[in-house]
Parts: structure tokens; sequence; C-alpha cells
């Protein structure tokens, strides 16, 4: 069904053992668009989902964030680390929202005596992104394709871990289903960092591509460092992601020339016919 979270779930749903709950605006731009209804997602949509859950008795799986820990003062990111982020600045909706997500998610598990479950995720990339919504991923391959330039936001020096969503999806089913106590949220993604400027890099030349890089000024509150400590998923789940990002990277190129070219977007690239 389509349904916005932010109201209540019909009462007469089928009943479920599982809920994950993955809905959220997650790129800036579209959480940007309806800050406070961004914000109402992440807390009265949870609680709507977390309802559901308590009246089937049902585990709850929370998708929560990297974004939990700011502009990180610690590297890489353990579970243990609390974070520095900004409460009044243009991204606080989403992340400031997602840390209370995290807040109502367990105090509820506690109280209704759930099972829950809370993954913070690390960049996620692959086929099936939406080409418009801003992602550092989709857009250096679309405008690599295009022939458009390259836009790089600061010097490029930040750096980022790319999780393959397949593995992110692995990760996933195993923290759901594991029996054994996982004790609070867990990192998903993949440790190996590189700068955005070495993504741009990598992505120009697969995608066989003379675009041109052009750096525009860094949005406010934009981490500097980002890399997620795995040892807690490889540790209780057995978890650690397969995908080198070489591969992540072809597999989501060949997916976006293949939508380009149905949808009679004309790609530029050396390859393309
Ligand atoms: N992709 C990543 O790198 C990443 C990183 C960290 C966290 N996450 C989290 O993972 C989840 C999925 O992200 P994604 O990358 O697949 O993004 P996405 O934009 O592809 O999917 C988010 C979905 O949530 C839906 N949604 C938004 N508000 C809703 C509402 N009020 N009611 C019902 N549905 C609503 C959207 O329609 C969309 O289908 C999000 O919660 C996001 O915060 C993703």
């Amino acid at each position: 069904m389509e349904h916005d979270i932010n109201t209540p779930l019909p009462e007469d749903l089928p009943e479920v053992q599982q809920v994950y709950n993955l809905a959220c605006p997650a790129s800036p731009v579209h959480y940007q668009y309806d800050r406070v209804k961004t914000a109402l997602t992440c807390s009265l949509g949870t609680l709507n989902l977390l309802n559901k859950a308590a009246r089937d008795k049902a585990r709850f799986f929370q998708a929560s964030t990297s974004e939990i820990y700011g502009d990180p003062e610690v590297h890489p990111q353990t579970e243990s680390y609390r974070g520095n982020v900004n409460t009044v600045g243009p991204r606080s909706c989403y992340d400031e929202g997602k840390r209370f997500a995290e807040t109502l998610v367990t105090d509820f598990g506690v109280q209704h005596g759930l099972t829950t479950r809370i993954v913070r995720i690390f960049n996620t990339y692959g086929p099936r992104m939406h080409p418009d919504d801003g992602r550092v991923v989709s857009n250096f391959i679309v405008q690599a394709l295009m022939g458009e330039d390259i836009t790089i936001y600061g010097s490029g020096e930040q750096t980022r871990s790319f999780c393959f969503v397949d593995d992110l999806v692995e990760g996933f089913i195993r923290l759901m289903n594991t029996n054994d106590g996982i004790d609070g949220p867990v990192n998903i993604g993949n440790p190996q960092e590189t700068t955005v400027n070495q993504l741009a890099e990598q992505i120009l030349q697969m995608a066989g591509s003379r675009s041109r890089i052009v750096h525009h000024p860094l949005p406010v509150d934009d981490p500097r460092r980002r890399k997620p400590d795995i040892s807690r998923a490889l540790q209780q789940l057995n978890w650690s992601p397969q995908v080198p990002l070489q591969d992540g990277l072809a597999r989501t190129i060949a997916y976006f020339m293949d939508e380009m070219s149905r949808s009679g977007r004309k790609s530029t690239n050396a390859f393309a016919s």
C-alpha cells in the first residue's frame, strides 16, 4: 500500500512479524525540502510504525544513519561515539530527527517488550538510485554520462565510505533475524575510505567521460571525514562488505547507461553507441 507514515496506519492491516522502517526523505535535497515534515517523519512517523509493531508483537527495524555522528571528531566512527551534531542547522531536521528516532525506538521497545534493531547506514549506492536526488555517486555518474561538469562541493578532500546496496541489505537481514542479543545500534557500511576527488576521477575514468571537474562552496555542516568501524557487525553478525567499490560502480554505471538509453536522455560518454 502507499501510505504517509505521518498518519496512523489503518487498524485493519494484516498482522506482520517484522516491521522495517526505511521511510524518510534521505538525500539533502529531499530532506531539506520540507524540514518540519522530515523531523516529523522521524518522530511521529516512526511512532506510528512502532504502534503497528506493538499491536502485532512484531520485531522492529529502524534505518538510522551515519549522519547521527555529525561532523565526527572520532575516526573511524564506532557505535559508542556520541557524535558532533548541530541542533539548528540546515541538516538538523534529518540528523537530529534520526537521533531522536533511535531514542524513541529504544525506549518504546523497552516499555512495550518489543525486540528492536537499529542500523546506522553509511553512504550506500547502487542500481535503481534516483538520478536527480542529489547524492554524490548518482550525481557524478549522471554528470559523467551526460558530459556535464562534475560538481564537487568544497576541495573534494572530504572522505566518504561507499557501501554497495546488496551488502547493505544482507547486513539488514542478518541484523533483523539474529536471535543473539544485540546491544544497541550497529554500523553497516564499507570501511574503504575514499576522497570525493578520488571518487570523481574513478567515475570519469570508468564512464569514459570527458566531463570537467568544477568546485562549488561546501554546504554548511558537511562532514569532513566518514568511515565506519564495523567491528560490531563483524563480531555479532559475521557481516562484512563483499563488493569492492570498483565492481559496485561498474554495476551502477551500467544501470544508469541503460536507464538513460531507455528514457532518451543522451549519454555522451565514449562507450555509448
Ligand atoms: N542510501 C544511503 O546512503 C542512506 C544512508 C543513511 C541512511 N539511509 C536511510 O535509509 C532509508 C532508505 O533510504 P534510501 O537511500 O533508500 O532513500 P530513498 O529516497 O530511495 O527511499 C526513502 C523512501 O522513503 C519514502 N518516504 C519518505 N517519507 C515518507 C513518509 N512520510 N511516509 C512514507 N514513506 C516515506 C520515500 O517515498 C522513499 O520511497 C532512509 O530512512 C534513509 O534515511 C540511507
